[in-house]
């Protein structure tokens, strides 16, 4: 069938479906030019101009492409699609821009209503909230103020971490703000996948995994249990929460504390939360989150809890012994800092509406009142006999070859170790047959890798 012979409606699909992505992205971007074609004409000219009506939105067809795929799943409005249109200029259709560096001649500089940024590399011109307000409401207060709600950090463009605004000078009015698309976005209309952010000095959290599955996971019966409220919550949160309606009374969001020695499983267990649930846990360094800047440390952290509510993430705080100790005493600037870099992420951790894992060996060091704030807290005990037998079996798989000496019964109910004392103890033996020119495990490299362990212990007693 010819395309001629197609319906008009028909035909747009067809024609979307071929040309994909790419013929999507340039309709897009051919509607923002005949846009910003409009608005200066109209600008200039100081005739009226209702720009949506001139200029409609094409349309889109869902499974043409990522672009209008998220379009289409977000119910971006017309203007929305125009903002983040303007954000993806620079990286798609620079030169689509240019018409915003015409200078006013009566002035002798570039005219402020176009708004626009400084760059470092970039040629061209990278836009500002200023030019999103401009092509959409061109003069119009009335107008601007709506540009100015639908660009607030609690609308759907920033909260989802779609566009990013960023304004280097807070005194600086809000529209001076540079507009962006987000890393991840970005990578999504470009290659149809979204990438997970990676860690750096600004994102401090690293996406926590694990090769092993639910069943090896070795725990106390009540410990399991507790650890399956919480997947429960994960599953659940949204009749609790909306359809019982008990949001009206409880605080949204699930925080739990892992405590207890070291090795017991409680970042293994943090990890297999996530795998069972379907979610992203991102552990957060602390270290690596205090920053000596004023300022940095809250930017840092605001990053990573609002990628973390927007994507529905876990977040994991490993270590966070930190966080609870009682507040120094301020005896100087540096306490005084450090002190109010605890108080706003404990703020922050308790206004998470997601699931906050926190994970300390020690419980003692916890002050009351945050304890309180707690909705879980999970004690991680040291393995028993028989749960030492099956960490045994489990660490040593099914394709390690053992001597026949080799007495794993005798090991649990001999040894006392934690799960993680046992993976390096398997570790030693494993080396030490191999060195050895033995393909099979020896009940005496197992005893030497316990010895090890038990003296590193004694060591830290
Ligand atoms: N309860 C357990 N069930 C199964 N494997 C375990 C268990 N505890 C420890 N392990 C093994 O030991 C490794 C280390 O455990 P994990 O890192 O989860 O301990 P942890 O409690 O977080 O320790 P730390 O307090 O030192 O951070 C795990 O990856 C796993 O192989
Ligand atoms: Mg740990």
């Amino acid at each position: 069938m010819s395309i001629g012979a197609v319906k008009p409606a028909e035909q747009v699909i067809t024609l979307q479906l071929t040309a994909g992505n790419a013929g999507c992205l340039q309709q897009e971007l051919d509607w923002l030019a005949r846009c910003i074609e409009l608005r200066l004409h109209s600008y200039f000219q100081q005739q009226p101009l209702l720009l949506l009506q001139q200029a409609p939105p094409p349309p889109l067809a869902a499974g043409s492409g990522s672009y209008a795929d998220f379009v289409l799943t977000q119910q971006l409005s017309a203007p929305q699609r125009l903002i983040l249109l303007l954000a993806l200029a620079p990286h798609l259709q620079p030169q689509l821009l240019d018409t915003f560096f015409v200078r006013n001649d009566n002035l002798a500089r570039s005219f402020t209503e176009f708004g626009g940024c400084s760059s470092k590399q970039h040629q061209g011109f990278l836009p500002s909230a200023q030019t999103a307000a401009f092509l959409l409401a061109g003069n119009d207060l009335a107008g601007r103020l709506q540009v100015i709600q639908l660009l607030q950090s609690e609308q759907q463009l920033c909260r989802n971490n779609i566009i990013c605004l960023r304004l280097d000078a807070p005194d600086e009015p809000f529209l001076s703000a540079q507009l962006s698309v987000s890393a991840e976005y970005l990578q999504l209309f470009y290659s149809g996948s979204r990438q997970k952010p990676d860690y750096n000095s600004h994102f401090p959290a690293k996406l926590l995994t694990t090769a092993l599955s639910w069943q090896e996971l070795v725990l106390p019966s009540e410990v399991l249990a507790d650890v399956e409220h919480i997947i429960g919550w994960l599953q659940h949160q949204h009749t609790v929460m909306q359809d019982w309606q008990l949001g009206r009374s409880i605080k949204p969001g699930y925080r739990a504390l892992f405590y207890g020695p070291p090795g017991t499983g409680k970042t293994l267990t943090a990890s297999l939360i996530g795998r069972q649930t379907g979610a992203d846990v991102y552990r957060i360094d602390l270290s690596a989150v205090v920053s000596k800047y004023i300022g940095e440390t809250e930017k840092n952290l605001a990053t990573v809890f609002d990628q973390a509510q927007a994507r529905q993430w876990i977040l994991f705080f490993d270590e966070a012994d930190a966080l609870f100790g009682k507040r120094s005493q301020t005896s100087n600037s540096n306490d005084r800092y450090a002190n109010q870099q605890v108080s706003y992420l404990l703020q922050r951790i308790e206004d998470f509406p997601g699931v906050v894992l926190l994970a300390s060996n020690l419980k003692a060091n916890i002050d009351e009142a945050f304890a309180r704030r707690f909705q879980a807290m999970v004690y991680f005990p040291l393995p028993e006999v028989s749960e030492r037998l099956r960490l045994w079996r489990h660490l040593l798989g099914s394709k390690v070859q053992l001597a026949a000496d080799v007495d794993l019964s005798y090991l649990a109910h001999e040894f006392e170790l934690s799960g993680g004392a046992m993976t390096n103890v398997v570790r030693y033996a494993a080396v030490a047959a191999l060195l050895r020119g033995d393909k099979a495990i020896a009940q005496a490299d197992l005893l030497q890798g316990i010895n090890r362990e038990r003296r590193k212990e004694g060591m830290m007693v």
